[in-house]
C-alpha cells in the first residue's frame, strides 16, 4: 500500500485540520496509509544552527513516502509561520525531500473563500521545491465551523468530495 505523509499546519488541540487529517485517513484508510509528519517540535529556522534532529526524521518520512498532504488553514491571506517553518527546515535537506513527490493542499476557513490565498502561495513555493501538485479537484471548504464541528465532519456532502479527492489522488499517486 502507498504511503502518504500529511502535515498539519494548524499547532492548536482543536484544529479543524487536525479534524480534517483524521476524517481523511479514515476515508482513504483502503487507498494509501495517511500517516502524520509533525511539526511542533521544529525550532525557528535559523542558518547558524545544525539541522535539529526531528527535521532530518521528518525529511526522511517524506523521502520514503509517496506522497505529501498539506492540511492548513490560512493566516493573513498565506502560509501559517509554523507550515513555511517546516518547509523552509526540509527544503535544506540534501535528499530534496520534496522534489517531485506528489502532494496535495486540503483547507477550511471560517469565511466563503477556503483558504484560497494560502493555497496559490503555497503552490507558488512548490514551484521552487519541484513538488508535483494536484491541479484539480482544489479543496477548499467555506463556512468550515458549519460543516466541521466536535471534531467531526458534520456535512455529508463535504464527506463525499473528500471522497471524491482521494480518488483523484490516488491516481496522481499512480501515475507520478
Ligand atoms: C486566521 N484566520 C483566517 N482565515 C481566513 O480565511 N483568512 C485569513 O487570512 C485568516 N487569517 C488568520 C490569521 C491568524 C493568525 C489566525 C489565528 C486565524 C482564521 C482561521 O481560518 C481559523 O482560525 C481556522 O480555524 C484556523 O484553522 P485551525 O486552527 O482550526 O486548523
Amino acid at each position: 500500500m502507498k504511503k502518504v505523509i500529511g502535515i498539519i499546519g494548524s499547532l492548536r488541540t482543536d484544529s479543524v485540520h487536525r479534524t480534517l487529517f483524521k476524517e481523511y485517513q479514515h476515508l482513504a484508510q483502503e487507498n494509501f496509509e495517511l500517516t502524520e509528519g509533525e511539526i511542533k517540535a521544529l525550532p525557528l529556522f535559523n542558518q547558524d544552527l545544525q539541522t535539529p534532529k526531528d527535521a532530518t526524521e521528518l525529511a526522511t518520512q517524506i523521502d520514503d513516502a509517496d506522497g505529501v498532504i498539506f492540511f492548513s488553514p490560512e493566516y493573513n491571506y498565506s502560509i501559517p509561520g509554523v507550515l513555511k517553518n517546516a518547509i523552509d527546515w526540509l527544503s535544506r535537506d540534501e535528499r530534496q525531500p520534496f522534489d517531485r513527490k506528489p502532494s496535495t493542499i486540503i483547507g477550511a476557513s471560517p469565511g466563503n473563500v477556503g483558504t484560497a490565498r494560502m493555497q496559490y502561495h503555497l503552490r507558488q513555493v512548490g514551484v521552487y521545491l519541484n513538488l508535483s501538485i494536484l491541479n484539480k479537484p482544489e479543496v477548499m471548504i467555506g463556512k468550515a465551523f458549519d460543516k466541521i464541528t466536535n471534531g467531526k465532519i458534520t456535512d455529508e456532502s463535504t464527506v463525499e468530495f473528500l471522497q471524491k479527492h482521494v480518488k483523484a489522488f490516488s491516481e496522481h499517486l499512480s501515475r507520478t
